[in-house]
């Protein structure tokens, strides 16, 4: 049995380390079509929804017609100090970030996100600024198309997908997602499934387009002016690029001493600022997993500002 779209992945851990209630203000950053923001406004917070798809955000205002505790901004994450004045907030109490595409943009070939169906390959989470996949692979060279796959997507043949697509580029644009599965799948050696190719080829183009992992970089290091003293991070992530990123940070941060380990006397001057809320990462239980396919690959990190 396949959920309903719109449960959203590892709901009552969210809601549990948001500590979600009364008068607690929290960002949901990646607010979607509101299935995590939903469960923060019935345990009664205020929720600040951000996002930079614009069908999502006509879903956040559709919401907040009927909820005034929801307040809409159409951005980045990684802008929240702006969204944050925008909502007359001056810093909020919780911050969640469910990282990556619905199931609603893959879902629409307009977007590009998919390989299984043909759209134009444009891959932005925002459609209305910013260069589609189809103006980067028309404007790298072969070599950047092969790091981008290989650094993005961690995909081995990245160098044979590579020549491909510059190969078939000279006879025409490369415009379109069938475009890209046909070079892809023609890159292949005999024997090799395409689809876990293709799936990496996709994350890493809309990796690169969207600049995910410098977003997420971004946000986290503006957290201390976004989040007040006590003020919770949650976190779940889909690829083991964005999870490291968010290990590693809060690791630092929690430390008092960030100095080499052989170095004998401290000489960094660090503090610790972040609290871990989770022992490692916590995954979706197998119920969950069994009825929604995408909550296998979620994991999921807390911490709390000291
Ligand atoms: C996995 S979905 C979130 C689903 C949501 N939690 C729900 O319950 O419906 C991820 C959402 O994050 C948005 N997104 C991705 N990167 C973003 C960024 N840098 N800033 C704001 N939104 C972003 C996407 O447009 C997408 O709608």
């Amino acid at each position: 049995m396949i959920a309903a779209p719109h449960v959203p992945v590892l709901r009552e851990e969210t809601l549990g380390l948001l500590a979600a209630g009364p008068g607690r203000r929290i960002i949901d950053g990646t607010f979607g079509f509101g299935g995590h923001a939903s469960g923060l406004l019935e345990a009664g917070a205020d929720v600040l929804g951000v996002d930079l798809d614009a069908v999502a955000q006509a879903a956040c205002r559709e919401l907040a017609g009927r909820q005034p505790c929801l307040r809409c901004h159409h951005g980045s994450f990684r802008d929240l100090p702006a969204a944050l004045a925008g909502a007359g907030w001056d810093a909020a109490d919780g911050l969640l970030l469910d990282l990556g595409v619905s199931s609603r943009q893959l879902d629409d070939p307009a977007k590009g996100f998919s390989y299984r169906a043909d759209g134009p390959l444009d891959l932005r989470f925002d459609q209305t600024r910013g260069d589609t996949a189809a103006d980067l692979l028309a404007s790298l060279d072969e070599a950047a198309i092969a790091d981008l796959v290989w650094k993005w997507g961690e995909e081995r043949g990245s160098r044979r997908i590579a020549r491909e697509l510059v190969r078939r580029r000279i006879e025409a644009p490369i415009a379109t997602t069938t475009q890209v599965r046909e070079a892809v799948q023609a890159s292949l050696p005999r024997g090799v499934k395409p689809e876990p190719v293709l799936s990496r080829v996709f994350q890493a183009l809309r990796i690169a387009v969207n600049d995910e992992l410098g977003s997420l970089a971004d946000v986290l290091a503006s957290l201390e002016r976004v989040l007040r003293p006590g003020g919770r991070l949650v976190v779940i992530s889909y690829h083991s690029l964005e999870d490291r990123l968010v290990k590693r940070f809060i690791d630092r941060e929690r430390r008092d001493c960030v100095c080499q380990p052989d170095t004998p006397i401290c000489v960094c001057g660090h503090h610790a600022w972040l609290r871990p809320l989770t022992r490692g990462a916590v995954v979706a239980s197998a119920a969950e997993q069994n009825v929604n396919a995408r909550s296998r690959s979620a994991k999921l990190r807390a911490a709390e500002i000291i």
